[in-house]
């Protein structure tokens, strides 16, 4: 059967099939989903059009949902992301249709997303909102046929919130990233884990002993400021919100601003969400050699078009690493042009993490699919019936029991004369 794709190289499908599999093992609550979808085939013959990072994790979340009956068209949610291996076998082992081909410009990134919409999907999954925007500005003809949609991570829901708060939000969506199954776990222990991966991966330098400075204080800024402490970095935080800065004073960082810690950095770190975090004014204090990298979903957080106009000499020193030479002779070291440091100078959050984002998204999906429109277009909760399931399969799978309230407790809980 022809498979309407686009991807690098068909052959490089055995070896993302394995890698496929070995991320499967480390994924138990979307292999219990798998079976439950099998038997009751919540989305037969849904077209679902999906825009996320092309990797294992992904990929698993595309079988899941093959098996609950969706027609799958999937893209990437990032030119750097893509997995080219996992890409193929997705195509040849699995016949679903991928629009992904790693190092992919900007027109065929956006000629991908639009490959994907021409399968006129009733439901979006999105990661980072591009497919969304996309139908609300360049197809809107495709608008009145969807049912709904999904949305993976917190600079997506941001987007729909503003397009919701603006009144031209479509569709409803479930804001996917909100689940506390997802955020306190991909947030914080994913990105934590696979941003310093990546920084690893990309300098093999020592993290500990030098100065790491983490821009937002958000799940993920947590996350990566713990992990980096973990390898005896000394952590600087910069945050524009009081509450987040104080919860970093009291986690025993340093807090200042970037204008401070730009000239004592070693590494940088943006995860803001935001633009320009990083910019010119930095960069002119920067000491030689510092290491900048963004962890945040968009490559606007490290202001690049102001260091290459400062640089007099830019190389590739490292496969991941580019190095802008100053008037000064000072270098400057961006990873990953800027991008997602995880995904694209590793291989994203780890399997077990995102087995519970994907499951929420499996889950959501399904959810979608069974009580149709469900009214006004907007952005809407993971139900919480759907959060503790999968804290409870989760715990389930790493043999952990927990206790449950006596009749006691529960109507001490629920009553409220009963105090000293
Ligand atoms: N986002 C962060 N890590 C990811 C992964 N491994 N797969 C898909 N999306 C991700």
């Amino acid at each position: 059967m022809h498979v309407p794709a686009d991807v690098t190289d068909l052959a490089l499908a055995s070896a993302g099939r394995k890698r496929i599999e070995w991320a499967a093992q480390a994924m138990p609550v979307l292999a219990s989903i798998e079976d439950e979808f099998r038997r009751e085939r919540p989305l037969e013959g849904v077209a679902l059009g999906a825009c996320l990072h092309v990797t294992t994790e992904t990929a698993r979340l595309m079988q899941v949902l093959k098996a609950g009956g969706a027609r799958i068209a999937l893209c990437a949610s990032n030119p750097l992301s893509t997995q080219d291996d996992v890409a193929a076998s997705l195509v040849v082992h699995d016949g679903i249709s991928v629009y992904a081909r790693r190092g992919e410009d900007r027109e065929t990134y956006f000629n991908h997303i639009h490959a994907v919409l021409d399968t006129r999907p009733r439901l979006t999954m999105d990661d980072g909102a591009d497919l969304v925007s996309t139908i609300h500005t360049d197809r809107r003809d495709l608008m009145e046929g969807v049912l709904g949609g999904t949305e993976e991570t917190t600079t997506g829901v941001i987007r729909l919130r503003s397009m919701a708060e603006k009144g031209v939000l479509g569709y409803p969506i479930i804001a996917v990233n909100d689940a506390d199954t997802k955020h306190l776990f991909d947030n914080r222990y994913g990105t934590g884990q696979s941003t310093v991966d990546g920084i690893i991966r990309a300098t093999n330098r020592l993290l500990a002993g030098s100065t790491f400075v983490v821009s937002g204080y958000g799940w993920c800024g947590r996350g990566v400021a713990m992990r980096a402490s973990g390898l005896g970095a000394r952590v600087i935080v910069t945050e524009v919100d009081p509450l987040r800065a104080l919860e970093a004073v009291m986690d025993g960082y340093t807090v200042t601003t970037m204008d401070e810690a730009a000239a004592v950095g070693d590494f940088f770190c943006t995860v803001t969400g935001d633009m320009h975090v990083l910019r010119r004014e930095h960069f002119e204090k920067m000491k030689d050699g510092a290491i900048l990298c963004n962890s945040g979903h968009f490559d606007v957080e490290i202001e690049l078009p102001a260091l290459a106009d400062l640089a007099v000499q830019r190389r590739q020193i490292r496969k991941e690493v580019e190095e802008f030479l100053l008037a000064d002779g000072r270098r400057i070291n961006v990873l990953a042009e800027g991008r997602l440091v995880n995904l694209a100078a590793a291989e994203g959050h780890p399997s077990s993490v995102m087995d519970m984002s994907f499951a929420n998204q499996a889950l959501c999906a399904a959810h979608l699919a069974r009580n149709g429109h469900g009214g006004s277009p907007r952005v809407l909760p993971v139900p919480p019936e759907i959060d503790r399931k999968i804290a409870r399969i989760k715990l389930r799978s790493m043999g952990v029991v927990i206790d449950s309230l006596t009749p006691e407790q529960e109507k001490y809980l629920s009553s409220w004369e009963m105090g000293t």
